[in-house]
């Protein structure tokens, strides 16, 4: 095997293709951001109002290789110069998975190196750890396209899922109120906008669930602004985008941030993380801010590019794998529902000797 097995500067090539971003990038120890080649399928999907998972696997396969090449040029290393080969394993499109996992896999065999199946959402959460120094015990708010959970880590690599969005993940809710609106895909920027420029709030339901539930709902407040749309329209009333928008974000942002403070309060984190796509929201970023000074409570955020999906986050979480020489066989299967908690490290500390 001509691995480079000194366990703190291992060069993985990270490759991730859960739904409709084909991206490849080199991290150097799990910190170092050699490159990171993201190439974005948006502007296919938006004729279509969002993702239609066939044209996301074909798309991948379009450009999966040029991705990789440039990756690793751009990287300035070549590919024997690479410990492992790090793929998104689940959750995501199970097409699109199977192009990266196959690119990667083939790769990994030619190259005589490991394979680490990486799970998408601890990737989310460890792109917090190519910028800042991750303190244990944290909490993490994932916001995403598709996932909306708050995570504990009691300890580096394990994790702990304490709420979880019953329906419609918060991106998805963004998404599909912005389509109502009349907004293309992806829709959460153009409601973050309208937000930040109404001058009043529509009035929206807030979805508490029972007291001490850490879960989320928002196809309630989802179907309060469809509502809210057919009723004006009824009523030939001149729709208030912003004031719907900003209603929207509104009972959305108090939800969240009011939820992962108790959480990160009631089980004693050092450090609230925030990640996934729905971290670029201004709104929710600004309003974190400010309850976390006032709680005291260090907050981290990615800066947007690591937000958004992104292979240099699932080279940063394989990388946990790879300390603990915790690989995966080529028997690897894309797992649209592989579970985050399931995917945690195992205890075991490394076989791996620094060179
Ligand atoms: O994490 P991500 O890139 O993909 C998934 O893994 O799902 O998240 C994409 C989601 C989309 O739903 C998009 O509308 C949302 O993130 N998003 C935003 C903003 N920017 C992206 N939602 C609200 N406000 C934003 N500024
Ligand atoms: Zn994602």
């Amino acid at each position: 095997m001509n691995a480079q097995l000194n366990r703190e500067e291992e060069l993985i090539l990270a490759i991730e293709t859960s739904c409709d971003e084909t991206s490849a990038a080199v991290i150097r120890g799990g910190r170092e951001i050699l490159s990171n080649i993201v190439s974005s399928q948006i502007e296919t999907h938006r004729q279509f109002g969002g993702v239609v998972p066939e044209v996301a696997s074909r798309k991948h396969v379009e450009v999966i290789t040029l991705i990789i090449e440039q990756a690793i040029s751009e990287a300035g290393i070549e590919a024997k110069d690479l410990s492992a080969i790090a793929v998104t394993q689940g959750p995501g499109l199970v097409g699109a998975l199977l192009v990266g996992i196959v690119s990667g896999m083939s790769l990994a065999m030619a190259l005589d190196v490991p394979l680490i199946g990486t799970h998408h959402i601890a990737g989310h959460i460890y792109a917090n750890a190519l910028v800042h120094e991750i303190q244990y015990p944290c909490l993490a708010l994932v916001v995403s396209g598709g996932h909306t959970e708050l995570v504990m880590l009691e300890e580096e690599g394990v994790f702990r899922i304490v709420g979880r969005t019953r329906d419609d993940a918060v991106g998805e809710a963004y998404d599909k109120v912005a389509r109502a609106l009349k907004f293309p895909y992806p829709g959460g920027p153009h409601i973050d906008r309208q937000a930040a420029a109404a001058e009043h709030a529509a009035e929206l339901p807030r979805s508490w669930l029972e007291p001490g539930s850490y879960d989320f709902s928002f196809s309630g407040l989802k179907s309060a602004v469809l509502a809210a749309i057919n009723q004006s329209r009824m009523k030939g009333l001149e729709l208030d985008v912003p004031a719907l928008a900003r209603g929207f974000q509104e009972s959305v942002i108090e939800v969240l941030t009011v939820k992962a403070i108790r959480a990160a309060k009631q089980f004693g984190a050092r450090q609230l993380l925030l990640c996934g796509g729905v971290a670029a929201n201004r709104g929710l970023r600004s309003r974190l801010e400010e309850l976390c000074a006032a709680e005291r409570l260090p907050l981290l955020i990615p800066p947007q590019s690591l937000c958004t999906d992104n292979a240099a986050m699932i080279g940063a979480a394989a990388h946990l794998k790879w300390t603990r020489s915790q690989f995966t066989g080529f028997d690897l299967k894309a797992d649209p529902g592989l579970s985050l908690e399931e995917w945690s490290v195992r205890e075991a500390r490394p076989a791996i000797p620094a060179e």
